[in-house]
């Protein structure tokens, strides 16, 4: 145990800060191919609903987690989870979310460095007078590392180091330094998300060409907002729903825990972490869903973006549809573009490094600048084989084992162990003593029954995800005396590996990624 050594200056930093934590890449570039790959309207209500009993509900228990294990000095999860639980091993599982931290970490800054490179290309005018292909292709050439598009060698790799520098050095200024830049950096973001929201929405079919003349971006948003009932009983649409709500509000982490461990015990946790949370769902769903989707839409039209949604869009299609505007309008798009996902990338990244650092001050006694810069030497040797062998699918694997099945198991002891070991007894005051709000009672018995049953459900679902993920095609052949077909990418075939070779000649294609 150490000192308590470090706090956050206002409780409007600390909220930024939060907010900072959870917006990023995820609501910008995920939430809309989630959203298209799931058929727009039918995930929205799923994608609501498990923001409700799952999400809330995990920001209270990781809120108020931190601000208990706080009191005792503690900044990371395992000695967090330690002074709730008493028993060694339990106190492991908090192990969990300094490597899932570190993993993610080093993907994730890797493609924050792709949104600092692609700053300097908007002002650099790299993509005027490109057409669609090249645009696509100087992605494509970008990320195989051996290929220099600029004149620059490795350029990847130098954006990449450079991103992981800049972390680092913001990490080891301590809780000051992320809460500047979440001061700086939210604002920010939310300006430029705006103005090109402003765009997305006024586009219309003033886009469409000869070749996509029915092009329109209102059909973007109608896909995206007209409910669809029939979803509701789709669990493939569930699963990815809650993945998208677990990797947004970045819960299952523990850097929510990291974070709250600063707070005081009269400090409030309910309201802030409402606070913080909605202000994710603000971006994702109003911002995230007003940029990509319409813009593409309004230009190559709804069928184009249905069968081409992917994670690549922002890099390979954004900046193409953005010469539309002439140069010096393509330019500031890009900016604030990139800009953006630059500022909701490095509010992110910041908050993963924070698990590694609370641990080896609690555990070793390191300060924060040791702590930090054995944080960034750890990314970048976790994060390179991420960056030479992309076309192998190496990332692909980080973001299915770190990013999507840790969460899950991770979220789901976490929640057990609050709700049934420590107890709701103890639990329901963790989270509204000092509140600033009366929370509903009725969480009490979501947070106890609800949450964990989700949460068991989601892990054993993915365990045996059927093939193509067709939930209701694999429930009638098995009541109908056939087999359950796995897929692939089920944690129990991958686990045995039979998948995993499938899945990498699958992964080369960059598109694929969220
Ligand atoms: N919530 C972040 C996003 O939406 C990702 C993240 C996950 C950040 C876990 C920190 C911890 O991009
Ligand atoms: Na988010």
């Amino acid at each position: 145990m150490a000192e308590k050594s470090d706090a956050w200056g206002s409780r409007v930093g600390l909220i930024l800060a939060m907010a900072g934590n959870a917006v990023g890449l995820g609501n910008f570039l995920r939430f809309p191919v989630q959203a298209v790959q799931n058929g727009g309207g039918a995930f929205i209500i799923p994608y609501l609903i498990c923001f409700l009993v799952m999400g809330i509900p995990l920001l209270f228990i990781e809120w108020s987690s931190g601000r208990f294990g706080g009191k005792f000095g503690n900044h990371s999860t395992p000695y967090i989870l330690d002074s709730m639980v008493k028993g060694r091993v339990l106190k492991y599982i908090g192990v969990f979310g300094i490597f899932t931290n570190l993993a993610v970490a080093a993907y994730y800054c890797y493609i924050e460095s792709w949104t600092m490179s692609y700053v300097f290309h908007s002002i650099g005018g790299t993509f005027v007078g490109m057409s669609q292909a090249d645009v696509a292709a100087f992605f494509g050439n970008y990320v195989d590392i051996s290929h220099s598009t600029t004149g620059i060698p490795y350029e990847a790799v130098v954006f990449y180091v450079i991103c992981l520098v800049i972390n680092t050095y913001i990490l080891s200024k301590g809780l000051k330094g992320i809460e500047k830049v979440a001061k700086i950096g939210m604002p920010l973001l939310i300006l430029f998300g705006a103005v090109l929201a402003i765009k997305g929405l006024t586009l219309g079919d003033s886009g469409a060409s000869e070749i996509f003349p029915d092009a329109n971006a209102w059909d973007g948003l109608n896909f995206l907002w007209t409910p669809q009932y029939s979803s509701l009983l789709d669990l493939k649409v569930w699963m990815a729903a809650a993945g998208q709500i677990f990797f947004t509000l970045s819960v299952g982490m523990g850097t929510v825990h990291c974070y709250a461990a600063y707070l005081e015990e009269k400090d409030d946790v309910a309201l802030n972490a409402v606070s913080a949370g909605f202000m994710n769902e603000f971006v994702e769903v109003v911002l995230g869903s007003l940029i990509v989707v319409p813009i593409a839409a309004g230009y190559l039209g709804l069928d184009w973006v249905i069968q081409n949604a992917g994670f690549g869009m922002a890099f390979q299609t954004m900046p193409y549809l953005f010469q539309q505007w002439g140069p010096a309008l393509a330019m500031i798009a890009g900016v604030l573009w990139f800009g953006l996902l630059f500022f909701a990338g490095i509010t992110s990244s910041l908050a993963m490094g924070t698990p590694w650092i609370g641990f080896m001050r609690d555990e070793f006694g390191w300060n924060q600048n040791k702590g930090a810069w054995s944080f960034g030497f750890i990314a970048l040797i976790l994060g390179l084989p991420t960056v030479i062998f992309f076309q192998e699918g190496v990332f692909d694997e980080y973001d299915y084992w770190a990013g999507t099945v840790s969460l899950v198991v991770f979220a789901m002891l976490e929640t057990i162990l609050f709700s049934w070991v420590f107890g709701m007894e103890k639990g329901w005051p963790a989270i509204t003593n000092g509140a600033d709000i009366k929370v509903p009672i009725i969480y009490k018995y979501i947070i106890k029954f609800v949450t964990p049953v989700m949460l068991i459900v989601i892990f054993v679902g993915s365990l045996f995800k059927p093939k193509d993920n067709d939930w209701s095609g694999n429930l009638s052949n098995l009541f109908s005396g056939n087999s359950w077909v796995l897929d692939n990418g089920s944690i129990i075939k991958t686990i045995t590996h039979a998948g995993i070779r499938e899945q990498i000649a699958l992964a080369t294609d960059p598109s694929v990624i969220a």
